[in-house]
């Protein structure tokens, strides 16, 4: 008994320990200037204690950060060669086992106490933030917007079809970004197009609907690793839903100007006809374009019932419509929730698709 209280009262006194020891240093620790070097570039100097991504972000290294740092997204992996401390457990759901032999971390996980020197993709340095003015915005559904931006005089963008960018959105107590797909096509290097859906008590995307034409918005980008075919003979198969259609109106369009004998579907599904987007433009393209073909399909077409259209999940109109064909240059962009991405992906790889040549946007 008298070991056990005994066992007990150390237990207590290193538990009021360590947290005084942790209230003691959230309050007081000092680790005074520490150096950051990036790559090969000269180091630059921080105040030790914060965050490397909000160090990286102050010296204008824009690395992708989707979930605004919150930990939630791991898109801001960092290659840390030396100083980043010991690996957290909220970064371990996002690194690969060989990521974490490499020294891979979450940049928005690591603090600065010390000297650090990291590596980043060489592109990232190349991103920019901007500043643009809205110049149009109009509700297409009951909660997607589509918002369009023109850059400063003088200012371009230049990005590939399926990109996001990453907007600032205004808060007084961090910086908080987050992504949103490029609606746009590359060829209109002055302006930018998102679509852009209400979550309710969302923080971007209720300031997302809340800007004015003449409103300014802050930005960096673009991000994104889908790079197109540009063989006219290496199909394009589109997959997705709600404000999944962004990325997939960037590709469309981009290829309905810069490659209209390329190979491309759209299958679009929705829940009823009231959340199809871009169907008649859509529509319009598949009659000049020789090899483009759409499909949209209702969920709930008993709640339509003039709806003439396919029915049932998305999936299936691709496993009814789509031939299956082995040619390894065959491409998929899904976007859209991640049941439906599943579903589609499982479907794809029926039809004779390579996983790596599917590539999916979860949102
Ligand atoms: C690469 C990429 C591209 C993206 N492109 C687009 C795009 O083109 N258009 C677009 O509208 N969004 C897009 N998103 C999603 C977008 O980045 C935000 O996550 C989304 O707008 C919600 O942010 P928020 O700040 O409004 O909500 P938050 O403040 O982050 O969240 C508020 C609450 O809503 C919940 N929540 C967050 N997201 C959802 C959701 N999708 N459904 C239900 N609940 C949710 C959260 O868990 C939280 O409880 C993209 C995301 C990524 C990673
Ligand atoms: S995990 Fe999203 S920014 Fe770090």
């Amino acid at each position: 008994m008298i070991y056990i209280q005994a066992i007990l009262t150390l237990a207590v006194i290193g538990t009021g320990l360590t947290i005084l020891l942790l209230v003691l240093a959230y309050f007081f620790a000092r680790y005074g200037t520490c150096k950051v070097k990036v790559n090969d570039r000269e180091p630059f100097e921080v105040e030790g204690g914060g965050k490397l991504l909000d160090a990286l972000y102050d010296n204008k290294i824009f690395i992708p950060s989707a979930c605004g740092g919150q930990g939630t997204c791991g898109f801001c992996k960092t290659r840390v060669l030396s100083g980043g401390g010991p690996l957290l457990p909220t970064e371990l759901p996002y690194l690969t086992e060989e990521e974490q032999q490499c020294g891979t971390r979450l940049a928005c996980q690591v603090k600065i106490r010390n000297d650090i020197e990291i590596q980043v993709k060489a592109e990232f340095l190349n991103v920019k933030q901007m500043v643009a003015t809205v110049s149009e915005a109009t509700m297409k559904t009951g909660d997607i917007r589509e918002i369009h931006f023109k850059l400063q005089p003088g200012e371009t963008i230049q990005f590939q079809p399926g990109q996001y960018v990453q907007i600032l959105v205004p808060s007084k107590k961090e910086t908080v970004f987050r992504a949103y797909s490029i609606a746009s096509v590359p060829a209109d290097q002055d302006n930018i197009e998102l679509l852009v859906r209400l979550i309710p008590k969302g923080q971007g995307s209720t300031y997302l609907h809340s800007i004015q034409p003449g409103d300014e918005v802050t930005f960096t980008g673009p991000y994104g690793e889908f790079i197109l075919d540009q063989d006219p003979e290496a199909e394009l198969v589109c997959v997705g839903g709600g404000v999944g259609m962004a990325p997939m109106r960037s590709l469309i369009r981009h290829i309905a100007q810069a490659n209209p004998q390329k190979k491309t579907w759209l299958f679009f599904g929705a829940r009823t006809t009231d959340q199809l987007l871009y169907m008649e433009e859509f529509t319009k393209l598949q009659q000049e374009l020789p090899n483009f073909k759409i499909c949209y399909a209702l969920s709930e077409p008993e709640k339509c019932p003039d709806w003439k259209g396919e029915t049932g999940f998305i999936h299936l109109a691709v496993e009814k419509l789509l031939e299956k064909n082995d040619n390894p240059k065959r491409q998929a962009f899904l976007c859209g929730p991640p049941q439906m991405l599943e579903a589609a992906r499982n479907t794809l790889t029926q039809k004779g698709f390579q996983d790596c040549n599917i590539f999916a946007d979860e949102f």
